[in-house]
Protein backbone atom coordinates (compact mmCIF):
# COMPACT_ATOMS: atom_id res chain seq x y z
CA UNK A 1 0.00 0.00 0.00
CA UNK A 2 1.53 3.80 -0.66
CA UNK A 3 2.19 5.87 2.10
CA UNK A 4 -0.05 8.67 2.46
CA UNK A 5 2.71 12.06 1.89
CA UNK A 6 2.59 14.48 4.31
CA UNK A 7 0.90 17.67 3.45
CA UNK A 8 3.19 21.05 5.24
CA UNK A 9 1.16 23.94 5.07
CA UNK A 10 2.40 27.45 5.57
CA UNK A 11 0.05 29.53 7.33
CA UNK A 12 0.72 33.87 7.55
CA UNK A 13 -1.91 35.86 10.19
CA UNK A 14 -1.87 39.23 10.18
CA UNK A 15 -5.65 40.39 10.88
CA UNK A 16 -5.07 42.44 13.97
CA UNK A 17 -2.06 43.68 15.68
CA UNK A 18 -0.12 39.93 15.96
CA UNK A 19 2.46 39.05 12.61
CA UNK A 20 2.44 35.43 12.29
CA UNK A 21 3.91 32.63 10.49
CA UNK A 22 3.16 28.81 10.78
CA UNK A 23 4.00 25.41 9.41
CA UNK A 24 2.07 22.87 10.35
CA UNK A 25 1.94 19.23 9.09
CA UNK A 26 -1.55 17.64 8.12
CA UNK A 27 -3.37 19.93 9.84
CA UNK A 28 -2.70 18.70 13.53
CA UNK A 29 1.55 19.15 13.95
CA UNK A 30 2.79 22.21 14.57
CA UNK A 31 6.47 22.47 13.21
CA UNK A 32 7.14 25.69 14.10
CA UNK A 33 5.37 28.99 15.00
CA UNK A 34 6.64 32.99 15.35
CA UNK A 35 4.35 35.39 16.78
CA UNK A 36 4.99 39.01 16.70
CA UNK A 37 3.06 40.61 18.99
CA UNK A 38 2.07 44.56 19.05
CA UNK A 39 0.64 44.85 22.31
CA UNK A 40 2.84 47.05 23.92
CA UNK A 41 2.49 49.48 21.24
CA UNK A 42 -1.01 50.05 21.43
CA UNK A 43 -1.19 49.76 25.11
CA UNK A 44 -0.89 53.69 25.84
CA UNK A 45 -3.39 54.30 22.82
CA UNK A 46 -6.03 52.31 24.92
CA UNK A 47 -6.96 49.67 21.82
CA UNK A 48 -5.40 48.67 18.28
CA UNK A 49 -4.62 51.70 15.75
CA UNK A 50 -5.22 50.20 12.63
CA UNK A 51 -2.52 52.72 10.50
CA UNK A 52 0.09 51.94 13.49
CA UNK A 53 -0.59 47.77 13.08
CA UNK A 54 -0.72 47.97 9.10
CA UNK A 55 2.95 49.84 10.15
CA UNK A 56 4.49 47.56 12.07
CA UNK A 57 3.02 44.30 9.82
CA UNK A 58 4.95 45.89 7.37
CA UNK A 59 8.02 46.01 8.90
CA UNK A 60 7.66 42.90 10.93
CA UNK A 61 6.18 39.91 8.17
CA UNK A 62 9.38 38.73 6.07
CA UNK A 63 11.50 38.55 9.65
CA UNK A 64 8.58 36.87 11.01
CA UNK A 65 8.46 34.36 7.75
CA UNK A 66 12.08 33.80 7.60
CA UNK A 67 12.14 33.04 11.35
CA UNK A 68 9.70 30.61 11.21
CA UNK A 69 11.16 28.61 8.02
CA UNK A 70 14.86 28.48 10.00
CA UNK A 71 13.12 27.56 13.28
CA UNK A 72 10.98 24.42 10.90
CA UNK A 73 14.80 23.72 9.59
CA UNK A 74 12.70 23.90 5.98
CA UNK A 75 12.84 25.74 2.90
CA UNK A 76 10.12 27.30 0.41
CA UNK A 77 10.42 24.49 -1.57
CA UNK A 78 9.22 21.86 1.13
CA UNK A 79 6.20 23.50 1.37
CA UNK A 80 2.87 22.42 0.06
CA UNK A 81 0.56 25.07 0.27
CA UNK A 82 0.01 28.72 1.88
CA UNK A 83 -3.08 29.50 3.67
CA UNK A 84 -3.52 32.80 4.23
CA UNK A 85 -6.38 34.88 6.60
CA UNK A 86 -7.77 36.79 4.11
CA UNK A 87 -10.55 38.38 6.25
CA UNK A 88 -12.25 39.65 8.62
CA UNK A 89 -10.36 42.08 10.50
CA UNK A 90 -8.31 45.60 9.97
CA UNK A 91 -8.13 46.18 6.03
CA UNK A 92 -4.35 47.73 5.96
CA UNK A 93 -3.17 44.62 8.06
CA UNK A 94 -4.66 42.04 6.60
CA UNK A 95 -3.43 42.79 3.33
CA UNK A 96 -0.15 42.86 4.38
CA UNK A 97 -0.27 39.45 5.42
CA UNK A 98 -2.18 38.61 1.97
CA UNK A 99 0.48 40.70 -0.21
CA UNK A 100 3.62 38.53 1.27
CA UNK A 101 1.39 35.16 0.56
CA UNK A 102 1.04 36.32 -2.78
CA UNK A 103 3.83 36.93 -3.58
CA UNK A 104 5.62 33.39 -2.50
CA UNK A 105 2.42 31.73 -4.35
CA UNK A 106 3.54 33.07 -7.21
CA UNK A 107 7.52 32.92 -6.79
CA UNK A 108 7.35 29.40 -5.54
CA UNK A 109 4.38 28.53 -7.56
CA UNK A 110 2.78 27.38 -4.53
CA UNK A 111 -1.61 27.07 -4.03
CA UNK A 112 -2.88 29.77 -2.44
CA UNK A 113 -5.66 28.81 0.40
CA UNK A 114 -7.58 31.83 1.52
CA UNK A 115 -8.75 30.86 5.02
CA UNK A 116 -11.50 33.06 7.01
CA UNK A 117 -10.30 33.84 10.59
CA UNK A 118 -12.96 32.12 12.34
CA UNK A 119 -11.97 29.21 10.58
CA UNK A 120 -8.54 29.51 11.81
CA UNK A 121 -10.08 29.95 15.10
CA UNK A 122 -11.87 26.92 14.77
CA UNK A 123 -9.12 24.69 13.37
CA UNK A 124 -6.75 25.76 16.82
CA UNK A 125 -8.48 23.05 18.33
CA UNK A 126 -7.37 20.52 15.36
CA UNK A 127 -4.08 21.36 16.91
CA UNK A 128 -4.76 19.68 20.31
CA UNK A 129 -7.11 16.72 18.94
CA UNK A 130 -8.23 15.80 15.83
CA UNK A 131 -12.27 17.24 15.34
CA UNK A 132 -14.91 14.60 15.94
CA UNK A 133 -18.79 15.44 14.18
CA UNK A 134 -20.95 16.49 14.52
CA UNK A 135 -20.00 19.49 16.48
CA UNK A 136 -21.01 23.02 17.92
CA UNK A 137 -18.22 25.74 18.06
CA UNK A 138 -19.01 28.31 20.50
CA UNK A 139 -16.20 31.21 18.78
CA UNK A 140 -15.88 33.84 21.44
CA UNK A 141 -13.04 36.69 20.15
CA UNK A 142 -12.51 40.45 20.26
CA UNK A 143 -14.69 40.71 17.22
CA UNK A 144 -17.20 37.48 17.25
CA UNK A 145 -19.03 35.74 19.26
CA UNK A 146 -20.75 32.83 17.56
CA UNK A 147 -22.33 29.36 17.68
CA UNK A 148 -21.36 27.49 14.92
CA UNK A 149 -23.02 23.90 14.04
CA UNK A 150 -20.41 21.37 12.02
CA UNK A 151 -21.35 18.27 10.38
CA UNK A 152 -18.19 17.73 8.98
CA UNK A 153 -14.67 19.40 8.11
CA UNK A 154 -15.31 22.73 6.21
CA UNK A 155 -19.06 22.27 6.78
CA UNK A 156 -19.52 25.74 8.85
CA UNK A 157 -23.77 26.38 9.94
CA UNK A 158 -24.07 29.45 11.87
CA UNK A 159 -26.63 29.10 14.53
CA UNK A 160 -26.25 32.04 15.45
CA UNK A 161 -24.11 35.18 16.70
CA UNK A 162 -24.14 38.58 18.25
CA UNK A 163 -26.20 41.61 17.09
CA UNK A 164 -24.18 44.33 18.21
CA UNK A 165 -20.52 43.87 20.01
CA UNK A 166 -18.57 41.07 20.72
CA UNK A 167 -18.03 39.96 24.12
CA UNK A 168 -14.45 40.37 23.64
CA UNK A 169 -14.94 43.64 22.63
CA UNK A 170 -17.30 44.01 25.81
CA UNK A 171 -14.45 42.79 27.83
CA UNK A 172 -12.39 45.47 26.73
CA UNK A 173 -14.70 48.35 27.18
CA UNK A 174 -16.04 47.11 30.77
CA UNK A 175 -12.09 46.83 31.42
CA UNK A 176 -11.92 50.54 30.23
CA UNK A 177 -14.31 51.67 32.81
CA UNK A 178 -12.18 50.22 35.59
CA UNK A 179 -9.17 51.38 34.25
CA UNK A 180 -7.51 48.45 33.28
CA UNK A 181 -4.88 48.51 30.57
CA UNK A 182 -5.49 47.22 27.16
CA UNK A 183 -5.99 44.41 25.97
CA UNK A 184 -8.63 44.49 29.64
CA UNK A 185 -10.04 41.10 29.18
CA UNK A 186 -7.49 38.83 30.56
CA UNK A 187 -6.66 41.44 33.24
CA UNK A 188 -10.64 41.35 33.99
CA UNK A 189 -10.79 38.01 34.55
CA UNK A 190 -8.30 37.85 37.00
CA UNK A 191 -9.58 40.67 39.24
CA UNK A 192 -12.96 38.84 38.89
CA UNK A 193 -11.44 35.89 40.53
CA UNK A 194 -10.83 37.65 43.45
CA UNK A 195 -14.53 40.20 43.81
CA UNK A 196 -18.18 38.86 44.92
CA UNK A 197 -21.14 39.48 42.59
CA UNK A 198 -22.53 42.51 44.49
CA UNK A 199 -23.65 44.59 41.62
CA UNK A 200 -26.71 43.84 40.05
CA UNK A 201 -26.43 43.93 35.69
CA UNK A 202 -29.00 42.73 33.26
CA UNK A 203 -28.39 39.46 31.48
CA UNK A 204 -28.44 40.27 27.58
CA UNK A 205 -31.13 39.15 25.49
CA UNK A 206 -33.12 36.66 27.18
CA UNK A 207 -35.17 34.93 24.37
CA UNK A 208 -35.19 31.87 22.22
CA UNK A 209 -32.70 32.76 19.34
CA UNK A 210 -29.20 31.40 19.52
CA UNK A 211 -28.08 35.11 19.29
CA UNK A 212 -26.45 37.47 21.46
CA UNK A 213 -25.89 41.02 22.74
CA UNK A 214 -23.48 42.75 24.62
CA UNK A 215 -23.84 46.33 24.07
CA UNK A 216 -26.58 46.80 26.91
CA UNK A 217 -24.36 44.97 29.24
CA UNK A 218 -21.52 47.18 28.17
CA UNK A 219 -23.85 50.47 29.04
CA UNK A 220 -25.41 49.00 32.02
CA UNK A 221 -21.30 48.84 33.40
CA UNK A 222 -20.79 52.21 32.07
CA UNK A 223 -24.00 53.62 33.76
CA UNK A 224 -23.39 52.21 36.62
CA UNK A 225 -19.54 53.86 37.05
CA UNK A 226 -21.52 57.32 36.45
CA UNK A 227 -24.37 56.86 39.36
CA UNK A 228 -21.46 55.65 41.72
CA UNK A 229 -19.06 58.54 40.33
CA UNK A 230 -22.04 61.09 40.69
CA UNK A 231 -23.03 59.65 44.72
CA UNK A 232 -19.32 60.29 45.56
CA UNK A 233 -19.49 56.22 46.46
CA UNK A 234 -16.23 54.44 45.33
CA UNK A 235 -16.48 51.58 43.12
CA UNK A 236 -15.42 48.39 44.06
CA UNK A 237 -13.88 47.32 41.16
CA UNK A 238 -13.33 43.88 41.87
CA UNK A 239 -16.99 43.11 42.73
CA UNK A 240 -17.74 45.52 39.42
CA UNK A 241 -15.70 42.66 37.16
CA UNK A 242 -16.91 39.65 39.29
CA UNK A 243 -20.66 41.07 38.86
CA UNK A 244 -20.02 41.48 35.04
CA UNK A 245 -17.97 38.40 34.49
CA UNK A 246 -20.95 36.52 35.62
CA UNK A 247 -24.06 37.94 33.52
CA UNK A 248 -21.52 37.75 30.31
CA UNK A 249 -20.62 33.89 30.90
CA UNK A 250 -24.02 33.07 32.17
CA UNK A 251 -25.58 34.67 28.63
CA UNK A 252 -23.19 32.28 26.51
CA UNK A 253 -23.88 28.96 28.69
CA UNK A 254 -27.21 29.83 28.25
CA UNK A 255 -27.39 29.88 24.99
CA UNK A 256 -24.46 27.09 24.21
CA UNK A 257 -26.80 24.84 26.43
CA UNK A 258 -29.67 25.34 24.21
CA UNK A 259 -28.29 24.48 21.47
CA UNK A 260 -26.55 21.40 22.52
CA UNK A 261 -29.49 19.87 23.83
CA UNK A 262 -31.85 20.70 20.62
CA UNK A 263 -29.07 19.80 18.12
CA UNK A 264 -28.41 17.14 19.91
CA UNK A 265 -24.46 17.01 19.70
CA UNK A 266 -21.79 15.54 21.96
CA UNK A 267 -18.43 17.31 20.89
CA UNK A 268 -18.45 21.37 21.96
CA UNK A 269 -15.27 22.75 20.77
CA UNK A 270 -14.58 26.23 21.99
CA UNK A 271 -11.98 29.11 20.08
CA UNK A 272 -11.11 32.53 20.17
CA UNK A 273 -9.22 35.07 22.69
CA UNK A 274 -12.06 34.75 25.44
CA UNK A 275 -11.77 31.11 25.51
CA UNK A 276 -8.84 32.03 27.35
CA UNK A 277 -11.24 33.22 30.37
CA UNK A 278 -10.85 31.32 33.21
CA UNK A 279 -14.18 31.45 34.64
CA UNK A 280 -15.83 31.12 30.68
CA UNK A 281 -13.65 27.29 31.29
CA UNK A 282 -15.02 26.69 34.42
CA UNK A 283 -18.63 26.75 33.57
CA UNK A 284 -17.83 25.37 30.46
CA UNK A 285 -16.38 22.38 31.93
CA UNK A 286 -19.23 22.16 34.41
CA UNK A 287 -21.69 22.16 31.82
CA UNK A 288 -19.87 19.75 29.37
CA UNK A 289 -19.98 17.49 32.53
CA UNK A 290 -23.61 17.74 33.16
CA UNK A 291 -24.60 16.99 29.65
CA UNK A 292 -22.20 14.40 29.06
CA UNK A 293 -20.64 16.41 26.33
CA UNK A 294 -16.82 16.14 25.12
CA UNK A 295 -15.71 19.19 25.83
CA UNK A 296 -12.18 20.92 23.71
CA UNK A 297 -10.55 24.00 24.79
CA UNK A 298 -7.48 25.03 23.09
CA UNK A 299 -4.33 26.20 25.27
CA UNK A 300 -4.28 29.87 25.78
CA UNK A 301 -1.38 29.96 22.87
CA UNK A 302 -4.02 28.63 20.63
CA UNK A 303 -6.64 30.76 21.65
CA UNK A 304 -5.44 34.58 20.32
CA UNK A 305 -3.98 35.27 17.02
CA UNK A 306 -1.73 32.98 15.45
CA UNK A 307 -0.62 31.32 12.33
CA UNK A 308 -1.02 27.55 13.47
CA UNK A 309 -4.44 27.78 13.61
CA UNK A 310 -4.58 29.09 10.17
CA UNK A 311 -2.16 26.68 8.56
CA UNK A 312 -4.37 23.89 10.46
CA UNK A 313 -7.88 25.31 8.79
CA UNK A 314 -5.76 25.98 5.69
CA UNK A 315 -4.85 22.22 5.67
CA UNK A 316 -8.73 21.12 5.45
CA UNK A 317 -9.50 24.18 3.15
CA UNK A 318 -6.62 22.24 0.67
CA UNK A 319 -8.87 18.62 1.09
CA UNK A 320 -11.56 20.33 0.30
CA UNK A 321 -10.10 21.69 -3.04
CA UNK A 322 -10.49 25.60 -1.66
CA UNK A 323 -8.17 27.35 -3.95
CA UNK A 324 -7.62 31.33 -4.65
CA UNK A 325 -5.12 33.04 -7.76
CA UNK A 326 -3.35 36.31 -7.12
CA UNK A 327 -6.51 38.33 -7.34
CA UNK A 328 -7.71 37.75 -4.18
CA UNK A 329 -8.52 40.75 -1.99
CA UNK A 330 -8.54 40.98 1.57
CA UNK A 331 -12.27 41.85 3.46
CA UNK A 332 -12.72 43.59 6.72
CA UNK A 333 -15.94 41.39 6.88
CA UNK A 334 -17.16 38.24 5.35
CA UNK A 335 -19.69 35.41 6.18
CA UNK A 336 -17.57 31.82 7.18
CA UNK A 337 -19.00 29.44 4.66
O1 LIG B 1 -9.17 36.00 19.17
P1 LIG B 1 -8.44 37.22 19.59
O2 LIG B 1 -6.99 37.10 19.90
O3 LIG B 1 -8.56 38.33 18.52
C1 LIG B 1 -9.67 38.47 17.70
O4 LIG B 1 -9.74 37.77 16.65
O5 LIG B 1 -10.56 39.25 18.10
O6 LIG B 1 -9.24 37.78 20.84
C2 LIG B 1 -8.82 38.92 21.51
C3 LIG B 1 -9.85 39.24 22.56
C4 LIG B 1 -9.60 40.56 23.25
O7 LIG B 1 -10.82 41.27 23.31
C5 LIG B 1 -9.13 40.15 24.66
O8 LIG B 1 -9.44 41.09 25.66
C6 LIG B 1 -9.93 38.88 24.85
O9 LIG B 1 -9.85 38.23 23.59
N1 LIG B 1 -9.36 38.02 25.90
C7 LIG B 1 -10.01 37.76 27.06
C8 LIG B 1 -9.14 36.93 27.81
N2 LIG B 1 -8.00 36.73 27.10
C9 LIG B 1 -8.16 37.40 25.92
N3 LIG B 1 -11.22 38.14 27.50
C10 LIG B 1 -11.59 37.71 28.70
N4 LIG B 1 -10.82 36.92 29.51
C11 LIG B 1 -9.61 36.52 29.10
N5 LIG B 1 -8.86 35.75 29.88
ZN1 LIG C 1 -8.84 36.24 16.34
Amino acid sequence: MQEKKDIYILGIESSCDETSASIVRNGIEEIATVISTQIDIHKDFGGVVPEIASRHHVKNITIVLEECLEKANMTMEQIDAIAITYGPGLIGSLLIGLEAAKTLSFIYNKPLIPVHHIAGHIYANSLVKELTFPLLALVVSGGHTEIIEMKNHYQFNKLGGTLDDAIGECYDKVARVIELEYPGGPKLDKMAMTGKCSYKLPIPLKDDSYNFSFSGLKSAVINLSHNEQQRGRELNKEDLAASFQKVAIESIITKLRKAIIEKKVNNLIVAGGVAANQGLRKELLDMANELNVNLSIPPVKYCTDNAAMIAAAGYYAYLDGRRADLTLNSKSQDELN
